[in-house]
């Protein structure tokens, strides 16, 4: 069987509200995404993910849709997306939108409706109780809120706002199908499911048990004192993934990307029994909080063969809107991002990049009690010094501020007095243009890597083999296709290595010290090269 394209795809994620501002109101539109579009595709990714821009009351972001077939004003028309979609695609290019489809706003008519009474033609449309019981929400706390209209419980995964739809009632599913179908009439070309694996939650409410847990972590989504047993990856949720894939399989191939948590032996389940039954990809969040070392990737990286073996396809994601830039974990150390951008395109996986990840943008600390993000005003009341020690990022405002363009005012993202978040004070050392300028920056690297991407088979769909006897701190792995090889060296170590290896040919290298002579290769400190 062929390799679907979206196995093959590179994918860099928009934040709309920090890309560009084509209106001078300070936020970011589509008219200024389909304006910057030369850019992503010359840099050489296929595939657009755009992080939600439907109406929504915005406090979540976008994350609270009120209504899923309707554009928020401050990001443009209908006619705007579907401009998007047209300009994308006369490009080559893939464009993905993201479907939040556990929950809808509080504002939702649909949910109006439903919290007014017992009896209402909404009314079973979400998650109703008598008396709760002890689920937690994702977000810490509980996640079971009064209606005094209604005198019942609704259930939300995350946050108060974002009352959980009930796919238990066919009305929903089907509904929800229709909307899938509305937008891929339109010519989408698939979408990121937002927290897809807490969709079903089970049918009797039973409580979940306790559990030592007090932290939520990327392999277990247990926490706050309790086993997340009943409210997430429930077997329905994988059967639901089926149903969905074959819902978008009446249009063709399209791309399905979950955002699952949990162990991956059962977050692969997304992924169907063969290929193409379930999902098509996952991201695994482990690598958010990678560490940065040639044994863990090692580690990681034979986890993951382990797990998504051929058909199935990883996804390789050290950034988004949620977690710490990965530049943070490096210490913010340019020469660490170039080594970890090659690992990243050069693995077997669909790589993912977040909006300025390829300049290096760095996070902005900012104060809890002032953020647009709600998450830290439930945190206010501890010390922030407790999460940075955890690494955890709290106020997701930090790693949200806008795309860093130029040296112009605003960064040159916006001519608005004002940008909804404030621009990053590093913006004259870090921007596109400067980077473009200079052939050693990062997104430069990012250019030439993802061009040998393009044009090599065996770094877009070879097997992956990690090589042993190699220095302990080089990482080294060889990507085949057929009769075509190619093989990755990473040195993950400030000092430079020196080594004997075959090879007839050097296609790339990080630095200038790293070399390839005969049969014996020099690899400066966080050096790399790619030879035949
Ligand atoms: C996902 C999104 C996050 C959002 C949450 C609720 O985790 O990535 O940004 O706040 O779901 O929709």
């Amino acid at each position: 069987m062929n390799t679907p394209w979206y196995h093959k795809t590179t994918i860099y994620q928009i934040y709309p509200r920090s890309f560009f501002d084509s209106n001078s109101d300070g936020i970011g539109d589509l008219k200024g995404i389909i304006q910057k579009l030369d850019y992503i595709h010359e840099l050489g990714f296929e595939t657009l993910w755009i992080s939600p821009f439907f109406s929504s009351p915005q406090a979540d972001t976008g994350y609270d849709i009120s209504s899923y077939t309707d554009i928020a004003p401050e990001y443009g028309t209908m006619d705007d997306t579907l401009q998007l979609i047209e300009e994308v695609h006369k490009r080559g290019m893939k464009i993905v939108f993201d479907m939040v489809m556990n929950h809808t706003s509080i504002e939702h008519p649909w949910f109006k409706e439903s919290r007014m009474s017992q009896n209402n033609s909404n009314s079973a449309w979400y998650i109703w109780q008598d008396k709760p019981n002890n689920w937690q929400s994702i977000t810490g706390g509980n996640g079971w809120h009064y209606s005094p209209e209604r005198k019942q419980y609704f259930w939300s995964s995350f946050l108060p706002f974002q009352p959980d739809l009930n796919y238990r009632n066919p009305e929903v599913k089907k509904t929800m199908f229709d909307t899938v179908r509305f937008w891929l009439h339109k010519g989408v070309d698939g979408f990121r499911l937002d927290i897809f694996n807490v969709i079903y939650k089970d049918a009797e409410f039973r409580d979940n048990p306790f559990s030592f847990k007090l932290i939520p972590t990327e392999d277990d989504p247990s926490g706050f004192f309790q086993e997340a047993k009943y409210n997430l990856n429930q077997p329905e949720s994988f059967e639901f993934a089926k149903e969905l894939r074959s819902v978008c399989n009446e249009f063709g191939d399209r791309i399905l990307l979950g955002e699952v948590s949990g162990d991956r032996s059962i977050i692969r389940k997304f992924l169907g029994d063969k290929i193409n039954n379930g999902l098509g990809l996952v991201f695994d969040f482990e690598m958010l909080s990678f560490e940065f070392s040639a044994n863990y990737f090692r580690k990681l990286i034979e986890r993951i063969e382990a797990h998504y073996p051929n058909p199935f396809m990883p996804v390789y994601v050290f950034s988004n809107h949620d977690r710490r830039r990965s530049i943070n974990r490096l210490g913010d150390d340019l020469r660490k991002a170039k080594l970890l951008a090659m690992l990243q395109l050069t693995v077997r996986g669909v790589p993912c990049m977040y909006y300025g990840e390829e300049i290096g943008m760095t996070d902005l600390p900012q104060p809890f009690a002032t953020a647009l993000d709600p998450i830290p005003h439930k945190f206010t009341f501890i010390p922030r010094f407790i999460f940075d020690f955890l690494g955890l990022l709290i106020n997701r405002d930090e790693v949200r501020t806008p795309m860093q363009w130029d040296e112009m005012r605003n960064a040159g993202f916006s001519s608005a007095e004002k940008t909804w978040l404030p621009i990053h004070t590093n913006y004259n050392k870090i921007n596109v243009k400067r980077e473009i300028n200079d052939k050693d920056s990062l997104l430069n690297l990012t250019r030439r890597l993802l061009s040998i991407r393009n044009r090599e088979l065996s770094l877009q769909e070879g097997s992956l083999n990690l090589l042993s006897g190699l220095p302990s701190s080089v990482l080294g792995y060889e990507r085949k296709f057929e009769n075509k090889k190619v093989t990755v060296l990473l040195n993950i170590d400030e000092r430079e290595k020196e080594f004997s290896f075959e090879f007839s040919e050097c296609i790339f290298t990080l630095s200038d010290i790293d070399d390839a002579k005969e049969k014996s290769i020099r690899l400066n400190g966080f050096g790399g090269i790619i030879i035949k």
